[in-house]
Formats: C-alpha cells, structure tokens, sequence
C-alpha cells in the first residue's frame, strides 16, 4: 500500500455489495426515520468519504431534513488516521438548537469523529447523534457514541463506496479491499 494507484486497473475483493449497501440503508432509513418521528433534522455529511453514503440515505428518511457538509482534513500517514483534525469547509448556518444527525461513511480509530462530536458540541445543537455506514472495532483508539451502524467489519483497509485510496476508487459501488494494480508495467 505504499505506492498510490496511477491507473484505473485494480484488484479489489468485494466485501459488502451493492445491494447489501441498499438493503442496510433503507433499514437504517427505516430506524431513523422512526426515531426521529417527523421532527426536523438537520443532516451533516462529513467530506468527502460520506457522501455517496449520506446522499443515499437521506433519500431513505421520510423526515423533513436540511443537509449540510463539513470538510475535514487529518495529518497523518494513508491509512492511518493521526487525530490531528481541521476543519476545512464548515456548516453554512448555525446548529444552535437543532437536532443533528452526523453521517459518516467509516469509523475506524475513532479520533474523527470524537474531534467533530467536541467541536460540534460547542455549537449547542439540540442533539447530536451519529450513523456510520462502517465501524472498524479493531482500530479503535478512543470510544465514540454510534446510534446508527451499517456494517462492522474487521480490520482491512476498505475502499468504494465513497472510501478512497489516494483519491481514487470513491465510485466504486461496493466497499472493497484494495489488493493493488492487476498488472506490472
Ligand atoms: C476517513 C473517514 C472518516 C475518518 C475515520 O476520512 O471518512 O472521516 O477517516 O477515521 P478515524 O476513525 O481513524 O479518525 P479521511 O481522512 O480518509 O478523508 P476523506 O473522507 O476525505 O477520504
């Protein structure tokens, strides 16, 4: 996993399919449309990895609901995640008194979401709670609350459906491991 892919040839084993993404998404829609009971909500898709999988959901919720997006930047090495966290696009409007709905696309260590869950906090939302497409409990490093989980998985490192390596594969409509290029040059 050292070199970033350059080409588009690639060997990647399916993990969760498409239509078991679907299926779990519309349960998923199902519960939280149910938990929230017509109320409004306001829907924070985290950049960029969230947003295949928040723009599917939220066409699962039957609430009435805003979106909004927040662009987040960790320093570290490709696969890890450092915990140093930036915000590098935030909400257009205030949260103050909302009920807020966090969608992330993976957990894995955990240091993501407890920055944006403090930082988040400090806005005085009504209430804050989390659904994550993937939760990778094996690299967890500090314990975040999870309403809402899509899958648990083990400890690979995962790409497509919005999860990238390098960039790349995001439009992948499964999750998969990335196993690397199919051929040598
Ligand atoms: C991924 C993912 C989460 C974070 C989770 O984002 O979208 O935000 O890592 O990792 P953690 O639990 O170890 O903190 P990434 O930094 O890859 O950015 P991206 O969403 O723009 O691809």
């Amino acid at each position: 996993m050292s070199e970033a892919p350059n080409r588009w040839d690639h060997d990647v084993e399916v993990m969760i399919d498409a239509e078991r993404i679907a299926a779990r998404t519309r349960e998923l829609g199902q519960e939280i449309t149910a938990f929230y009971k017509n109320s409004p909500v306001c829907v924070i898709s985290i950049l960029k990895g969230s947003v295949i999988f928040a723009a599917d959901l939220v066409r699962a919720l039957d609430l009435p609901l805003s979106m909004e997006f927040v662009g987040i930047s960790s320093y570290g090495n490709e696969t890890e995640s450092s915990g140093v966290v930036q915000i590098t696009a935030d909400l257009t409007r205030s949260i103050e008194g909302l009920d807020v709905l966090i969608v992330e696309d993976i957990i894995d260590t955990g240091l993501t979401m407890r920055y944006l869950l403090e930082n988040l906090a400090t806005r005085h939302p009504k209430s804050l709670r989390v659904c994550t497409l993937l939760h990778k409990p094996e690299g967890a490093r500090v314990k975040v609350p999870m309403d809402w989980v899509g899958f648990t998985i083990p400890n690979a490192f995962v790409i497509g459906y919005g999860l990238d390596y390098a960039g790349l594969y995001r439009n992948l409509p499964y999750i998969g491991v990335y196993r690397g290029p199919t051929s040598e040059d």
